[in-house]
């Protein structure tokens, strides 16, 4: 049986995934911030039927022993990994970088770029052992050089975890370790990471950016299904799989009179 660690898995997108690993049985491994969250999803996720076992464990992605502590305990319980996603992100609030806090700077660097340097060194580190495995590191606004106010060190962690996760996929071609580096690009996605920013404080989003979300954006299951179908099938290292291509983009707003998309409306 195959086994799956997703960081940052206790809702959104890492809990989507989870779910759909569950249908190709593999055994799951979800971590999060809160056990009080992680064992809400986890009982959640039992309800997908599955060959597979799933087990979790506190893990903030922003200290290097807790991802260590979640290796081991995955490896104890399964032996061996087979993929490991660092997903684990915060979005940041509206602002300008002068307006940001020291301690908001730092959060959105240790849990979005950090993390995920973390999670890939931590996971390396287990895979070369083996000469298998992938990882597989989660891209967002900026990773394609998009600027915006209100989103510059998101972007800043996000086009760094680019470039990052191309450079760990050379290095692994390099040293012929036999392990798949691949990126994953979710688009737009109405989670709670839309609606807040540094995990819980909630943003209010302007009409014009709810229009936008609502031609461009898309449920965390119907991407998450889309990822996880792609990475149980690569066999390449150094992939993107890109949910919203500008293809899609593209049709998403010729489209857009007949959209009655609305993630918003008030019950
Ligand atoms: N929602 C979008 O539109 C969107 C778009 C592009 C990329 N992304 C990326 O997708 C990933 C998942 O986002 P989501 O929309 O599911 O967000 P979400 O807020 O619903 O889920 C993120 C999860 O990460 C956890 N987390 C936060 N800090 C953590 C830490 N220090 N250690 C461990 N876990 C931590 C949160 O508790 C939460 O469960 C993130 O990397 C995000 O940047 C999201």
């Amino acid at each position: 049986m195959k086994t799956v660690v997703i960081t940052g898995s206790a809702r959104g997108l890492g809990f989507n995934m989870a779910r759909f690993f569950r249908e190709y049985n593999y055994n799951v491994v979800i971590s999060d911030l809160k056990e009080e969250n992680l064992i809400e999803a986890k009982s959640e996720l039992e309800k997908f039927n599955s060959k597979g076992e799933i087990i979790y464990k506190v893990c903030d992605v922003s200290k290097l022993s807790d991802l260590e502590e979640l290796m081991k305990y995955t490896i104890n319980n399964f032996k061996e990994v087979d993929i490991w996603i660092n997903n684990a992100g915060v979005n940041q609030p509206q602002k300008a970088v002068w307006e940001l806090s020291e301690q908001e700077i730092n959060t959105l660097i240790d849990v979005d770029l950090k993390g995920t340097v973390y999670g890939s060194k931590v996971a390396m580190e287990e895979m070369v052992k083996h000469k298998h495995g992938a990882i597989y590191n989660v891209e967002g606004y900026g990773s394609n050089n998009a600027h915006m106010l209100g989103l510059n060190m998101y972007g800043t962690s996000k086009r760094a975890v680019t470039h990052f996760t191309e450079s760990l996929a050379l290095e692994c071609e390099e040293k012929k370790t036999g392990i798949i580096v691949g990126k994953l690009s979710p688009g737009i996605m109405i989670t709670k990471f839309t609606t807040h920013s540094l995990v819980d404080n909630k943003i209010e989003l302007s009409e014009k950016t709810k229009k936008v979300y609502n031609i461009l954006g898309d449920t965390p299951e119907t991407v998450g299904k889309f990822l996880v179908d792609r990475m149980v099938n690569n066999t390449n290292n150094n992939v993107k799989i890109n949910w919203l291509t500008n293809r899609k983009a593209f049709l998403r707003f010729l489209t857009a009179g007949f959209n009655k998309r609305d993630f918003f409306k008030e019950d």
